[in-house]
């Protein structure tokens, strides 16, 4: 079978971007991602995207309106469509069994009854969101419990590896393609199809297939690996802190092993992002389920690593600001979760300056792409804060990063945008209380050329010899 017609349901950071390539390789192809939010398609049809990508713009552009099309009719696009990929978000349980480590699936499950419901004709169903082992069987259960007479369903998980900030190239030039499905001949059929789509710009040998339940816990075990080398890595940088070791210069001399390899070395204040967590938990969360006790413990520790590492960075800023931080200004540069993307979902920025406006600080934040009614709803959530008018008196939200900075005591990079490194810090540090202090988050500053303004300079996995400020009287940890 070859497929004519794509929808996917869900137009958010997964959907849109995945959905809007596979438009762009696909001439032949006709692609309608729907989501239930009118807000979220007006703007995919708009000048202004909701998400920022670098290169995704001219890709809308060049093929929205020919072949893509971007509408909340989700009942006729699925009618029209051969093959239906579902891109709806699977945040972790915030209520219930499983609370605070199970994916929350009603999305899934309701946009599988809306499948059901309005489908005439046979269909491949495709998950892409990243959901629990034995999601397809769930998907499945429901299709074929509320399917019409003669319509059938092949449910094949094709879970999606972009990482934002690098989504269209990632796309473009995906290191694999994964492809899971049931190991029957219509299963075989139905990987074959969606493998065709592919096939069209990824090399064969790049494409994988395999069957549901490898290809669910692979996309589980790529994120909690990942997750786990940054928590190494940032555990390391504890090390490094207290012994005078450099982590940059560890990290240097363990990537050179090409069983280990250089990449993702790179000591943070802490992993953030919508899948990292979200994926580990959900793996710890499984391996309690399966009642393997020891494996849960061990991934739980991948996470429990990332608070420490936040906390611990937050602390060492109240240490080093006389202990106190109360009525000071601190200025935070940064709010996503990485450079070049607009998504804050578990950035690290949302937990310190939690912590530090629970010791009453007063927090400026600039952010190139993110805007104030973002940072407002992040740093109100329940899950941070239980007096939301305590963050409207405590937090400016700045649009210039020289303003933000202007009378604080410090100066907090928590996001690694290439334009930090090129500021005049000069002029920032003319204009701040003294002794001013810079806590380098993202390991990204020139640090000695910061000490020679006379910055006091912090930062991750690496003492700083300085003469200008007296050391902190408390331990840091
Ligand atoms: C991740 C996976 O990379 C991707 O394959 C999957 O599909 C979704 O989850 P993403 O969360 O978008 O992608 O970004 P990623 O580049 O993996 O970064 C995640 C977090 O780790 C960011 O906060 C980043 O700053 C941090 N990080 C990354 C480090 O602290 N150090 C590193 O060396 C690499
Ligand atoms: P992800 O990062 O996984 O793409 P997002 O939250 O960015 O997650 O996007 C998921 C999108 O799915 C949201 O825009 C949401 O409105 C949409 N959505 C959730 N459930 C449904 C549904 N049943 N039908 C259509 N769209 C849905």
């Amino acid at each position: 079978m070859s497929v004519r017609n794509i929808c996917c349901i869900g137009a958010g950071y997964v959907g849109g971007p995945s959905c809007s390539v596979i438009a762009y390789k696909c001439p032949d192809i006709t692609v309608s991602v729907v989501d239930l939010s009118q807000q979220r398609i007006d703007q995919w049809n708009s000048d202004n995207l909701p998400i920022f990508e670098p290169g995704l713009d001219e890709i809308v552009k060049s093929v929205r309106g020919k072949n893509l099309f971007f509408s909340t009719d989700i009942d006729k696009s699925i009618q029209e469509a051969d093959l239906i990929f579902i891109c709806v978000n699977t945040p972790t349980k915030s209520y219930g069994l499983g609370k605070g480590r199970a994916a929350d699936l009603k999305y899934i499950e309701s946009a599988a009854r809306m499948i059901a419901n309005v489908s005439c004709v046979s269909k491949i169903v495709v998950e892409k969101s990243t959901v629990p082992v034995k999601a397809a069987e769930s998907i499945s259960n429901i299709l074929r419990a509320n399917h019409k007479p003669g319509v059938k369903y092949q449910i094949l998980s094709n879970p999606e590896f972009l990482a934002e900030g690098t989504a269209v190239t990632d796309l473009i030039n995906p290191d694999r393609v994964l492809i899971g499905g049931e190991q029957t001949p219509e299963g075989l059929v139905a990987i074959k199809a969606l493998s065709d789509v592919y096939h069209r710009w990824v090399p064969e040998e790049n494409i994988v297939t395999m069957n549901t339940w490898s290809s669910e816990l692979s996309k589980l075990a790529a994120n909690a690996f990942l997750a786990q080398r940054i928590s190494s890595i940032n555990a390391m940088s504890a090390v490094c802190e207290a012994t005078g070791a450099d982590v940059s210069e560890v990290a240097h001399a363990i990537g050179k092993d090409s069983r280990i390899g250089n990449k993702f070395l790179k000591a943070s204040v802490g992993f953030g992002g919508s899948c990292f967590q979200k994926d580990v938990l959900n793996l710890v969360y499984l391996c309690e389920c399966l009642n393997l006790p020891e494996v849960a413990a061990y991934w739980q520790q991948v996470i429990n690593i990332n608070d420490f590492q936040r906390r611990r960075f937050a602390n060492r800023i109240i240490e080093c600001l006389f202990n106190t931080v109360t009525n000071k200004k601190i200025a935070i540069f940064g709010f996503a979760f990485k450079k070049d993307t607009g998504d804050t979902r578990e950035s690290a920025a949302i937990y310190v300056a939690s912590y530090l406006i629970e010791e009453g600080a007063q927090i400026r934040i600039y952010d190139p792409k993110v805007d104030r009614a973002q940072i407002f709803s992040e740093l109100t959530h329940p899950a941070v804060c239980n007096n939301p008018d305590r963050v409207e008196e405590l937090v400016t939200i700045c649009d210039d990063p020289y303003r933000a900075a202007e009378e604080t005591h410090a100066v907090v990079v928590c996001t690694e945008w290439d334009e930090f490194v090129t500021y005049d810090y000069k002029r920032l540090y003319e204009n701040m209380l003294k002794p001013a202090f810079l806590f380098d988050g993202r390991v990204i500053l020139n640090h000695q050329s910061l000490m020679d303004i006379g910055f006091h300079v912090e930062t991750i996995g690496k003492r700083l010899a300085r003469n200008n400020v007296n050391r902190p009287i408390a331990a840091t940890n």
